[in-house]
């Protein structure tokens, strides 16, 4: 028995292989194609594992993908991999395009050749998981209730945009073909090997390097956060008791503005790692131009995966911040391996302009 992972060198697919190999002796073959956003540090620990299978490879790369699938003859497929910084896709929206939409259809394709030559019953016990995000669903006024999954798709980012786009080919490809799929949407994550290039770890970053942690626009903005292996628990619940065909928004219940998770960052600091002047961290507050088509506020109805399926977060976000601090305190290292190189680059192209 084994499952194929894409994107499990990134921040949610290393946090679910870590979390799935504590459960589990079946392999784990992991295809990444390590853009910035994959680190194969984050897969250490499981570097002589045998359970643990790395292939470096594109999920666009049909000959690579059947192989695999010819080879480890998976009982599923869960599909992690995606560009998924939005500030990245309004920079430079091409990238989504090939991962997230030719690439999901790439491996759509590669995946339905595979499970087309089962036997009728390995068939009929296939799953193929997609991982998306509640950024599909458009943006919430303040009082409107929380996304359920028959909310209509408005997707405002060409980071969105694309995650829809492949939530809808993963539809077609069920009811044409009649593939046995999975799509759960989920809400903003954090947590260990969060790349520091999204809100929390960004503002952990730079609150301990002395640099400006940047709010865009009035931080009013309202995300609702979830602990990254509430998601991958999430994520293993769905694959093993979800109806196929059906999509599972996946939540905190947990709304907060921008500027109140950066107000408890840096209160969440001075404690732990207090400044050397004294000084609160609350000090490097610095408001900048907003981003471009910001979507004021994402909220995510839990309901449904709750009452069929009986999954509920572990952590509060008191907890689930807490761990996530202490986890950058402890791994400077890490840190500092990632925001080396490029990141550099990246951080002048998208923060120079906002001053
Ligand atoms: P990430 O950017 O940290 O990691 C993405 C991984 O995919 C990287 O390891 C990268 O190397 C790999 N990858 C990119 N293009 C590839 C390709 N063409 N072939 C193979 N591998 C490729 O992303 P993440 O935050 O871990 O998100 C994982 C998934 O979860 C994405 O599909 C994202 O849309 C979804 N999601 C993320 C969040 C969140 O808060 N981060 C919330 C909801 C849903
Ligand atoms: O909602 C799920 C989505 O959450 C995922 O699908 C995406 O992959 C993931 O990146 C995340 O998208 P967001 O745009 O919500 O996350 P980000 O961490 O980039 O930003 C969170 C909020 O903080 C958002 O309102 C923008 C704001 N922000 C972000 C950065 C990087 C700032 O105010 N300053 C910043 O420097």
């Amino acid at each position: 028995m084994s499952i194929l992972v894409t994107g499990g060198a990134g921040f949610i697919g290393s946090n679910f292989v870590h979390t799935w190999l504590a459960g589990s002796d079946e392999l784990l073959v992991n295809l990444d194609k390590l853009t910035y956003a994959g680190n194969l540090g984050n897969l250490q620990s499981l570097a002589q594992d045998p359970r643990h299978m790395f292939v470096h490879g594109d999920i666009a790369d049909r000959e690579l993908v059947q192989a695999l699938l010819t080879q480890h003859q998976p009982r599923a497929v869960l599909h992690f991999a995606a560009e998924s910084h939005v500030d990245r896709s309004i920079h430079g929206p091409l990238d989504f395009i090939h991962t997230n939409v030719v690439g999901t259809c790439q491996l759509l394709e590669s995946v339905r050749a595979y499970w087309s030559g089962l036997s009728p019953d390995v068939q009929q016990s296939f799953l193929f998981l997609h991982v998306s995000t509640d950024e599909v669903y458009g943006s919430l006024k303040p009082q409107a209730p929380a996304f359920n999954e028959t909310n209509l798709y408005e997707p405002n980012s060409p980071y969105a945009a694309s995650k829809a786009a492949s939530d809808h080919l993963v539809r077609a490809w069920h009811h044409t073909y009649g593939l046995p799929v999975l799509t759960t949407n989920c809400s903003n994550n954090y947590g260990p090997f969060h790349f520091p290039e999204k809100l929390i770890p960004l503002v952990l970053h730079n609150a301990m390097a002395g640099k400006p942690l940047p709010i865009y626009g009035d931080g009013m903005q309202i995300r609702d956060w979830l602990f990254v292996q509430d998601h991958c628990r999430a994520i293993s619940r769905v694959l093993e008791a979800g109806r196929p065909g059906e999509t599972y928004n996946i939540g905190g219940w947990n709304e907060k503005p921008n500027i109140e998770v950066v107000n408890t960052l840096c209160s969440l600091l001075d404690e732990l790692h207090p400044r050397a002047d004294g000084k609160s961290y609350a000090e490097q507050i610095t408001y900048v131009k907003d981003r471009a088509g910001h979507d004021r506020r994402y909220a995510i109805d839990a309901f449904k995966i709750s009452t069929e399926l009986g999954w509920r977060p572990q952590e509060t976000f008191e907890t689930g911040l807490s761990k996530t601090v202490a986890w950058y305190l402890q791994n400077q290292c890490w840190v500092e391996n990632v925001t080396s190189g490029g990141y550099r680059d990246w951080v002048t192209a998208n923060y120079a302009g906002r001053a």
